[in-house]
């Protein structure tokens, strides 16, 4: 089939690889010239495992092309997906700026038939308000607006793309019906559903499981703050809940908080969604105070460890990105944590294996950066976890040590187990469990 992806940011990157990935020829388009000249040459802007080794073979293979002609892209593609940026306003909507203004173009492009998706994560009704644009300009016959939201996990996007746990396609024309269910036959081959429905309940679809998996972490976050007033380790609280085949094993993990460039953004739209149709949602208002609450939680552990005098000490951080396998800091915690060391007084040392460059344009050099994991440890007072990379979960321990002042870890993830922690004999603060060779 012959598609145009509008919009070459990380949605639209990977969603125009895995089509072209399928046998389809794709037209990406996107109004940065330089990001176009770098995709030709099959370099990929972003960090995403196995997306580089796709974009490269569908190039030599030319089913995908790049270009800056919105134009040129549309009239040759019968399947235009829309994969632009909705960052949230003051208060927290959804800018649909972007959107309706290629909307706008395409009705003054649109000659013949084409199935419009809306791909990025848009609030209830924007297709009907794309097809009220189009519709200015075109007559019904020419088009229909779609509804498609992705599911994609950063780190675990092309294979969240290729093999998807259900499609869910909003649509309220036969023609478009048609024509989705055939370009995502090879995607749900292994049986996996396509859930169709109206536009609407679609794109709730979306913010709803954003939504609920942020609740369910913020839930485990507050699990996790009273299994230590109360002497439960939460890793064993979770495994005992998680066999519950209602409730299940994922996204249970405690942690410093959610970040990411979907979980904040979704949760904030959804609640104005509801205060924009006079619904008080108490409980997502409470979902984002909880997760602001915990990005504080291993600031508070260090300062009460110091007695809040951290004029002077030396902290080594491992893990700066917002979750493992991506160079992703947007809303990450290791940001507001630098930023509180920063104030304190003391300084920081950082390591992380993809993100340093991204954490570099923020803080320049108010902050060190580590060749490697190791060396970020020499002579600090503590080293802070903050992301769970694999590699830091067997470390050297033994130049751990050798390499710290102190034998004192803050962990924000729960990488190492207790046991470990008391044999090495390091003190041992992380998320829900008691401390490890110190007070709790
Ligand atoms: C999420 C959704 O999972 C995906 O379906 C949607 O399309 C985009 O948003 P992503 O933001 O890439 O994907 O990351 P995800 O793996 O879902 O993690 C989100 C945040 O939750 C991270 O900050 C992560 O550290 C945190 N998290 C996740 C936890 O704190 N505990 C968990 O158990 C799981």
């Amino acid at each position: 089939m012959k598609i145009a992806v509008v919009g070459t940011g990380y949605v639209g990157l990977v969603t125009g690889t895995c089509f072209a990935e399928t046998g389809n020829v794709v037209n990406c388009v996107d109004v940065n010239k330089a990001k176009i000249d770098q995709l030709k040459k099959g370099k990929c802007p972003i960090y995403e495992p196995g997306l580089d080794v796709l974009l490269q073979r569908n190039i030599k293979e030319k089913r995908i092309l790049f270009t800056t002609d919105l134009k040129a892209a549309i009239d040759k593609s019968d399947i235009i997906f829309l994969a632009l940026p909705t960052p949230p306003g003051e208060d927290g909507s959804a800018d649909l700026k972007y959107i309706l203004n290629v909307a706008e173009d395409l009705s003054e492009i649109i000659k013949e038939y084409k199935v419009i998706v809306n791909k990025s994560t848009v609030p209830v009704g924007t297709a009907e308000k794309v097809a009220e644009v189009l519709g200015r300009k075109l007559a019904p016959e020419l088009f229909d607006v779609v509804s498609n939201p992705e599911f994609l996990r950063e780190g675990i996007a092309v294979d969240d793309f290729l093999k998807p746990d259900r499609v869910v396609i909003g649509t309220s024309s036969d023609r478009a019906r048609d024509v989705m269910n055939e370009l995502y036959q090879p995607f749900v081959r292994q049986g996996n559903p396509i859930y169709f429905m109206d536009e609407r309940s679609s794109e709730m679809t979306k913010y709803v499981a954003n939504s609920y998996l942020a609740m369910r972490i913020s839930y485990m976050n507050e699990v996790a703050n009273l299994c230590e007033l109360t002497g439960a380790n939460v890793d064993l609280v979770r495994i005992g809940i998680g066999s519950d085949s209602r409730i299940g094993k994922r996204f249970l993990f405690p942690g410093i908080g959610y970040g990411g460039s979907c979980f904040p953004k979704d949760v904030l739209a959804l609640h104005h969604t509801s205060k924009q149709n006079k619904y008080d949602f108490k409980l997502l208002d409470t979902v984002m105070k909880v997760n602001k609450n915990q990005k504080k939680v291993l600031f508070g552990k260090i300062k009460r460890f110091y007695k809040n005098s951290l004029k002077g000490k030396k902290f080594a951080m491992w893990g700066l990105a917002f979750k493992p396998e991506t160079d992703d800091i947007r809303d990450a915690p290791a940001l507001e944590l630098i930023n509180e060391i920063l104030n304190a007084g003391a300084e920081v040392t950082v390591f992380d294996p993809e993100a340093m460059a991204n954490v570099k344009a923020i803080f320049g050099n108010k902050i060190k950066y580590a060749r490697d994991q190791y060396t970020g440890l020499k002579e600090a007072d503590a080293l802070l976890i903050v992301t769970e990379w694999s590699e830091f979960r067997n470390p050297d321990f033994e130049r751990m040590v050798k390499n710290l002042k102190s034998k004192v870890v803050f962990d924000g993830r729960n990488v190492y187990s207790l046991e470990k922690m008391e044999e090495l004999g390091f003190y041992y603060n992380s998320i829900g469990r008691k401390i490890v060779n110190g007070k709790n």
